[in-house]
């Protein structure tokens, strides 16, 4: 009795070879040139889109980020609430929040309108800034300082929670921004 056999290194038996289709050839046109757009989207949107912080980064040794966001604590400190200092920096300050398991350090106070450079950095591994409700996100990753200009557009009292898992206690690494609205401007001409 003689078995045939077929392994994978022989050609498929029958006419399995036919020239694409029409359709075929105009579906993988369609998907080339959809490609190319998305492809064209990429550096498109970061200038267009408004979405991509273009901020500034530079190196920084963890540490000394640390050290720096003490001295801007010590300087703007404004009170303290569970034992994390409160800081109220002036508008158009810089303005240091460190990122550490598992806490942000420390807690803003910023006015709403004003322009700030918010300068992020960690002291230990990778964490994720993520401002609640409000959808902003950003990687913030130890050995760099990056400074993202920011001009609050809302008053609150937001949440920062960390979007990257960062260890055990990563669910409990929630910080806190206050939003104040801009204060009153006196009107001219009232008294004499
Ligand atoms: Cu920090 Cu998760």
């Amino acid at each position: 009795m003689h078995t045939e056999t077929h392994t994978g290194l022989d050609s498929p038996r029958g006419n399995w070879w036919k020239p694409a289709h029409k359709t075929e050839k105009v579906w993988v046109g369609i998907a080339f040139g959809w490609c190319m757009v998305l492809f064209a989207m990429m550096p498109l949107w970061h200038w267009k889109g408004g979405q991509n912080p273009s901020g500034i980064r530079r190196r920084v040794e963890p540490t000394a980020f640390f050290a720096r966001t003490e001295e801007f604590i010590k300087q703007y400190k404004v009170g303290d609430d569970r034992g994390l200092p409160i800081v109220q920096p002036p508008p158009g300050a810089d303005v240091y929040l460190t990122a550490m398991a598992f806490q942000w350090r420390p807690i803003l106070k910023l006015q709403k309108g004003a322009q700030y450079t918010l300068h992020l950095s960690s002291l230990d591994v990778n964490h994720g800034f993520s401002l609640f409700p409000i959808n902003v996100n950003f990687q913030v990753v130890p050995g760099y300082d990056y400074g993202l200009r920011v001009r609050p557009n809302a008053s609150g009292d937001f949440r920062i929670m960390c979007n990257e898992f960062c260890g055990i206690g990563h669910h409990t690494m929630v910080g806190r921004v206050i939003v104040d609205d801009a204060p009153a401007v006196a009107t001219t001409g009232g008294a004499r």
